[in-house]
């Protein structure tokens, strides 16, 4: 059977100021060259969703005949389905990619983006660039309650973002005068965003002076992040990447896997690592121009999931 339409999207990274972003300092986030792409064919027992590569032995969601270890994920989708106007189709879509769920790489706005922009392809009438990022923010909100934006904006733009909550406007190019190369590595989370976020409001109310003081550094840090990725200084990011990673860990949100995963990417020749989004386990993310393969190989060797990719 041959498909009938695709859309694609790529995963995002945080390159500087995950966690202070909530108390209004400034994050950078950029989009991976990995991400997630959707295609559609006919189903009679459709809408159905596939998702191969995700859950113990992928996913297989029928709207008609729904499993509730897969709810959210068919709520979702539905959601999806209404912001195209499709009511229900006889339609499977079937989502691939290299891009894992649930570690802080974007995976929740990727799979919206990448199934609407296939419905939108399926139905013969694309998204404009707002609809696509007021139906994005719908489906994410499935998901995750109250997103920033910042996720889905950076996943539907596709290069990279500064972002302050309460700025005017609050999002703002950074031009990258060329693609940064990363390594990416991952490890299960412990808890969810939502937690990791909640832990530290608590330290904070608990010493508001102490961790303003660090959300100020973090601030400081993502500035000067910024002017390094526009110079294309890859030492520089390096050097901004281990601050950053510092400040975090200060603030109680960086576990042993993350201390191990940026430990090793040092060692093997990384210019700097941090870790990136909620943290507690998740991703980690170093600069790596030269000789990724070295850094990704002794990840895994380490026991960790890793891939060499760029963003923006
Ligand atoms: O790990 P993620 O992609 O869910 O990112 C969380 C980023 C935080 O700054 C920790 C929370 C937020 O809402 O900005």
């Amino acid at each position: 059977m041959s498909n009938l339409a695709a859309g694609a999207a790529p995963g995002k990274v945080i390159l500087f100021g995950e966690h202070a972003v909530v108390y209004g300092r400034p994050a950078v986030a950029a989009a991976l060259e990995h991400g997630l792409g959707a295609s559609a064919e006919p189903d009679d027992e459709g809408p159905t969703l596939r998702i191969p590569g995700w859950g113990k032995s992928g996913m297989v969601v029928r709207l008609a005949a729904p499993n509730k270890a897969f709810d959210a994920i068919a709520r979702a989708y539905a959601a999806a389905l209404d912001a195209a106007e499709l009511g229900r189709p006889p339609v499977c879509l079937t989502l691939d990619g290299e891009l894992p769920l649930g570690v802080g790489l974007g995976s929740s706005a990727a799979f919206a983006v990448a199934i609407l922009r296939a419905l939108a392809d399926f139905r013969g009438r694309p998204f404009s660039p707002a609809e696509l990022l007021e139906a994005a923010a719908t489906v994410e909100t499935v998901f995750h309650g109250t997103p920033s934006g910042l996720d889905h904006t950076v996943v539907a733009d596709g290069g990279c973002l500064r972002f302050q909550k309460d700025a005017e406007p609050a999002f703002t190019p950074v031009k990258l005068p060329a693609p940064v190369p990363l390594v990416v590595a991952w490890t299960l989370r412990q808890g969810s965003t939502r937690d990791v976020v909640a832990g530290l409001r608590a330290r904070r109310d608990a010493h508001p002076a102490a961790y303003d003081r660090l959300f100020d550094l973090m601030a400081q840090t993502a500035e000067a992040g910024i002017a390094a990725l526009e110079a294309g200084d890859h030492a520089a990011l390096g050097a901004l990447f281990d601050i950053n990673h510092g400040l975090l860990n200060a603030c109680g949100v960086s576990n042993l896997e993350n201390e191990r995963m940026v430990r090793v990417a040092r060692d093997a020749g990384a210019l700097g690592a941090k870790l990136t989004g909620a943290g507690m386990g998740g991703a980690v993310i170093a600069v790596v121009p030269e000789r990724p393969a070295r850094v990704v190989g002794a990840l895994r060797d380490a026991g960790f999931s890793a891939f060499a990719t760029r963003v923006g």
